[in-house]
């Protein structure tokens, strides 16, 4: 049977000044909305409890597994206010897909998609007034954060036995706090992310936690991300810590990172790829080394380089850092990269038709 995650009787609601306030401003998941859609899941007894309820605290003890052993997924999707006050998301189906494989990697419980979709849907319509106007910036919007933990309380080395899904919400402006501005990446050769073998295709916390040391170093070193390499020969580009990475050739090739088991499947990775042919791109798929990236950004058969994901949308690399060899990239805003992100930003806010049928209905 489906969840329904039907309001808690006891709701509470922020007034309209408050969320003016925190609207004007919106600092990334820094500020959550009013309430949370819940579920529980019990071996033997399977999901359970589903209700969208006041944000609060939750019940985990410390014998949690979660808090031992990482036993935790999450997804990040964002839901967009249109011109008419309509409320969408962009393509549920596949953070619940990946919500899906992520928890089988982890040993957790699966949660069917069309359940995972309806928490999302059924908390930003609960919070849609907490849904912001895109604004000035066109990219504010409520990141909705779906998340997984097993919280029995119990430190045997088990796969879960008791587990909470959950999703929050939280009103979001640019994730660059500086704006569409070039990033500048540390290449980071020797600590990996993930291996082949590992969870890099999940979205679990332990990569993220995985990758702070790097994300540290990269800002003493006055760099704003980390890309990280391949843990085997240290040389094959993966990702940045939280998003995907893609360079465009000087003939019109949009190159990215095949998926090996080690990067995340970003969704917006696929629709840009997906949307690459309607801007006259080529897209591939394949091994992109470090060396061959620095070479053709130096030569100019690699002009155009971006990270894209959910957060950030589309945000151009204007330089690397590799060892203490800079390396600046020849068209840092270049025009296919604006073009990129504009055609996705104006899918998921409406200002374009969504010809391929990505955008879900809240209300
Ligand atoms: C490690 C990593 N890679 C890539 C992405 C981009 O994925 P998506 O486009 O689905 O947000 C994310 C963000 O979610 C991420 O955390």
């Amino acid at each position: 049977m489906s969840l329904r995650f039907a309001s808690a009787d006891d709701l509470t609601w922020s007034s309209d000044e408050r969320i003016a306030l925190e609207h004007a401003n919106p600092r990334f998941g820094a500020v959550f909305s009013d309430h949370m859609a819940v579920a529980t899941w019990k071996a033997g007894e399977g999901w359970a409890d589903d209700a969208v309820v006041n944000y609060q605290g939750l019940d985990v003890n410390p014998g949690s597994a979660v808090l031992h052993y990482a036993q935790e997924i999450f997804e990040g999707l964002k839901a967009y206010r249109h011109a008419d006050g309509s409320i969408w998301l962009f393509r549920p189906d596949q953070n619940g897909e990946r919500f899906v494989r992520s928890a089988e990697r982890l040993a957790l419980p699966t949660l069917p998609v069309d359940d995972f979709v309806n928490a999302c849907v059924r908390l930003a319509d609960v919070d849609s007034r907490w849904v912001p106007e895109p604004g000035d910036s066109g990219e504010k919007s409520l990141y909705l954060r779906p998340f997984m933990i097993a919280y029995q309380d119990f430190l045997g080395l088990a796969a879960a036995s008791t587990v909470l899904f959950s999703v929050i919400g939280s009103p979001v402006g640019a994730y660059f706090a500086s704006g569409v501005k070039p990033l500048r990446l540390l290449v980071e050769r020797t600590q990996a992310r993930t291996a082949r073998g590992g969870t890099g295709e999940a979205k679990c916390g332990g990569n993220y936690a995985a990758s702070l040391r790097s994300q540290i170093e990269a800002k003493k070193r006055g760099c704003d991300e980390v890309l990280f390499v391949d843990a085997v020969e240290h040389r094959w580009i993966e990702e940045l810590g939280g998003m995907n990475f893609m360079a465009i050739s000087k003939d019109g090739q949009l190159v990215t990172p095949e998926l090996a088991g080690t990067i995340l499947r970003g969704i917006t990775r696929k629709s840009i790829l997906e949307v690459a042919p309607d801007l006259g791109l080529e897209p591939v798929e394949r091994k992109i080394g470090i060396d061959e990236l620095l070479g053709g950004v130096r030569s100019g058969e690699f002009p155009e380089v971006f990270a894209c994901g959910t957060a950030a949308v589309v945000t151009p690399i204007g330089s690397f850092l590799d060892g203490d060899t800079d390396v600046q990239v020849a068209e840092p805003t270049g025009k296919a990269t604006m073009e990129i992100r504009r055609r996705l930003l104006d899918i998921q806010f409406g200002r374009a038709e969504d010809t391929h049928g990505w955008l879900k209905r809240v209300r």
